[in-house]
């Protein structure tokens, strides 16, 4: 008998793991397996192709830890990550695009003070003053105590975790809106940056010449009790990396008109909120 020519042994597998109890984890096991399968097939993997896949799994794993996911990094870069997040939240008239939370979202920022700055003094680069109101989309009123948990890369390319010289948590923090709905912060004027590239996923990359950059850009969680949580980015507008964002996020509804005065910028960027669960994703990095 030829098990693979028939699809006896999928049905075989698909039978042994029916047994699964709860529904959902049921559905989820079977469509793995299925889709697992029909690839394996298509693909007709050999033998050496199947020890480099291992041996790139378990590389993986060893540049893991509590501060870097290299799992997660890979679903971001072969834009699994954002289809999770549009399958998810992106509906028609959305007025803020939703954007993957990636793998430098870290628990416990501190709450600052209204027109706080998330950088340290110390932290080259220039400053945007970002103001805005937290309002409910569909009856427009102001939200007020909204959590706006901002996080974003210095200068160099690194987040605070990645760099001994920067104090811990900065460039990162929470902030509550007024009874007005209205916020206001001070951040560095944002810069690309590369996702990390030494390890497999950078490998990954080399092979398909795709450029390693993000576009410059802010990252902010903004929740509220009774609405949907916001997960986004905003970009600058007329930046021309925005076409080739490494992990497919950047689109045209995360857009700031960043604008200069003097020797800073300032920013005017609204958060609508839609009536729905209020839910914080799971921080890739432990406060
Ligand atoms: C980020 O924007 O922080 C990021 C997202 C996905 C992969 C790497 C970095
Ligand atoms: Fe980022």
């Amino acid at each position: 008998m030829n098990l693979v020519a028939d699809n006896e042994l999928t049905a075989k597998v698909l039978r042994s793991y029916s047994k699964i109890e709860d529904v959902r984890l049921r559905t989820i096991v079977a469509i793995l397996i299925r889709h697992v399968h029909a690839c394996l097939m298509e693909m007709k993997l050999t033998d050496e192709e199947w020890e480099f896949a291992w041996d790139f799994m378990e590389r993986m794993a060893a540049v893991t830890s509590p501060e870097r996911n290299e799992f997660l990094l890979f679903a971001d870069i072969i834009g699994a990550s954002q289809l999770i997040e549009v399958l998810n939240h992106e509906k028609p008239g959305n007025p803020v695009g939703f954007a993957l939370v990636g793998p430098f979202f870290r628990a416990g920022a501190p709450f600052r003070a209204k027109g706080e700055s998330t950088a340290s003094a110390d932290t080259p680069g220039k400053r945007v003053r970002i103001t805005g109101k937290v309002f409910d989309f569909a009856t427009k009123s102001p939200i007020k105590d909204a959590v706006l948990d901002t996080w974003q890369a210095a200068n160099d390319g690194l987040y605070e975790n990645q760099d001994e010289q920067q104090p811990e948590y900065n460039l990162r923090g929470r902030f509550r809106s007024d009874a007005s709905g209205d916020f206001e912060l001070i951040a560095l004027m944002p810069t690309a940056y590369p996702v990390p590239t030494d390890g497999p996923c950078g490998e990954l990359l080399r092979a398909a010449k795709r450029p390693p950059d993000r576009p410059a850009h802010i990252h902010f969680i903004v929740s509220a009790p009774g609405f949907e949580t916001l997960v986004t980015q905003i970009f600058v507008n007329g930046d021309e990396q925005i076409e080739e964002d490494a992990v497919f996020t950047a689109s045209k509804n995360m857009i700031g008109d960043f604008t200069r005065e003097g020797d800073h910028f300032s920013l005017r960027y609204d958060f609508p909120l839609k009536r729905g669960e209020s839910k914080m994703p799971k921080a890739p990095i432990p406060s």
